[in-house]
């Protein structure tokens, strides 16, 4: 039943955004060297920047933070905290940390090996960066068909090619490689799910060779919403079930909280190993907090424990997945050429189809990040040319990623569809006139290309 898929909340606080002009916008992309992040906030209608950390919390959870227990050590909150990962995520050990990346460092600190591969799906630029600092070679095995973002015959374009990983360690021999992370969803093509059937294969031949496996669980819930919806076999399961059956093919989870914990600020390693746990308590302790609180207070524990929950909710999921369907549904009615199928937390626009006759030196998707901000204040992100290029450690010639896509983040329970209809009409006006629009220059970059997208300056062609 289609109203099904209606908000299951109702509002009861607003936060005003603010209409803006033309002119003012193009001004402020002026002074921001139309780099979306130097926008400021106040002067953005609709933020799609990302899904993390902007959710709006519940009721429940904000009456859970003035339980926030902030002792030291051995606070309440902690542990209401773990029971509820424990639930979720089946596995006994928690440590929290302040947010996604910091478990990442933890991870990467137990996990990336110098000299030694990291495989994944397609790894996120936190565990990435802090593997390449480690020496670690981080490789990307997400399967053929998650990077052609025009077909929508596969139900599962952030599965990990088996094959791949085979021949690798055919080539290399197993012991050249450190660990398998699997990022549910994939958050680089298009946040695509993850199905069990891969992740049981990927966890059984890593097994084989004793290469632990690790789950990247930003966006479990949304992931495991998928298995029940489009996986044999899963379609009378509870999401929590479907959640404790993934995480049981690995030894360590890490979450950013910040995305399916409902929350505006946290993260976690997760772990069934003893001796990992150890190790990981020992880094959270130099680098976090206590054990116990791991760089949160203990309000945020609180609202963490509940918006586990709450994230894991069916009635919640099912209209969260369908929002973003449908901003993806009215994309494809005005030609809009966009990743498909429509992955768990935003819709990615294909940059190259897009504007064909950009070429990816002069970025496509950052270009109609630009002309999106410029005609209706709704800010993107690009995920193509300057967020994933590189160059050639020895020649510096620049090395042009296979994604190349603008992607619309949408937030948890925070826009209503109509601020999607505002998104989709003026991405359509903007594809009508398509013809007109030039590319960019990158006239600034810092020193590290893989986090050169958050500073960087441009000059429209
Ligand atoms: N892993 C994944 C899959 C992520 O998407 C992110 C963050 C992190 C780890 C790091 O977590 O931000 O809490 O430190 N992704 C955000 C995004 C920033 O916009 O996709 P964090």
């Amino acid at each position: 039943m289609k109203f099904m898929t209606a908000e299951p909340f109702r509002i009861k606080m607003v936060e005003r955004i603010k209409k803006t002009t033309k002119e003012e916008r193009q001004g402020w992309l002026k002074e921001a060297n139309y780099n979306a992040f130097k926008i400021k906030a106040e002067n953005v209608y609709i933020d799609c920047l990302t899904d993390s950390g902007t959710s709006a919390m519940s009721s429940e959870q904000w009456s859970a933070l003035m339980l926030g227990d902030e002792s030291y050590a051995g606070s309440k909150s902690f542990y209401k905290l773990e029971e509820s990962v424990q639930d979720i995520f089946g596995m006994p050990y928690v440590q929290p940390t302040h947010q996604g990346r910091a478990a990442d460092y933890i991870m990467a600190k137990l996990y990336a090996k110098e000299g030694k591969y990291a495989i994944g799906n397609m790894h996120f630029d936190t565990f990435r960066g802090n593997a390449e600092v480690l020496g670690a070679i981080p490789v990307d095995y997400v399967i053929d068909e998650g990077k052609d973002t025009a077909s929508a015959a596969h139900p599962f374009k952030g599965n990990i090619d088996i094959n791949k990983i085979e021949n690798l360690i055919e080539e290399k021999g197993s012991e050249q490689i450190s660990v398998v992370i699997i990022t549910v969803t994939c958050n680089n093509n298009g946040g695509q799910p993850v199905s069990m059937q891969n992740i049981r294969e990927v966890s059984a031949l890593a097994g084989r060779y004793n290469i632990p496996v690790v789950i990247d669980s930003a966006r479990l819930a949304e992931n495991a919403y998928f298995i029940q919806q489009r996986e044999d076999g899963y379609k009378n399961k509870s999401i929590k079930e479907i959640t404790r059956e993934m995480f049981s093919y690995c030894e360590t989870a890490t979450m950013s909280s910040k995305k399916d914990g409902l929350v505006n600020i946290g993260g976690l390693f997760v772990t069934r190993d003893e001796e990992v746990l150890q190790m990981a308590q020992q880094l959270a302790i130099v680098h976090e907090g206590f054990i116990t609180y791991g760089g949160l207070t203990g309000r945020d524990l609180e609202a963490l424990a509940v918006g586990l929950q709450e994230g894991c909710d069916q009635q919640y999921l099912e209209y969260r997945i369908n929002q973003v369907k449908y901003l993806g549904d009215r994309l494809e009615e005005k030609g809009v050429p966009i990743v498909k199928p429509t992955g768990g937390h935003g819709v990615y626009v294909d940059g190259r189809r897009f504007f064909p006759h950009i070429p990816q030196h002069e970025f496509p998707s950052q270009r109609l990040v630009v002309a999106l901000y410029e005609e209706a204040g709704v800010r993107a992100v690009e995920l193509g040319a300057c967020a994933f290029g590189s160059k050639d450690p020895v020649t510096q010639e620049p090395i042009w990623p296979d994604v190349e896509t603008m992607r619309i983040g949408i937030s948890r329970r925070v826009y209503t569809n109509s601020h999607m209809d505002v998104i989709a009409n003026a991405l359509g006006e903007i594809y009508k006139n398509r013809n007109e629009y030039k590319g960019m220059k990158l006239v600034y970059e810092g020193p590290i290309t893989s986090l050169r997208h958050f500073t960087a300056g441009f000059e429209l062609l």
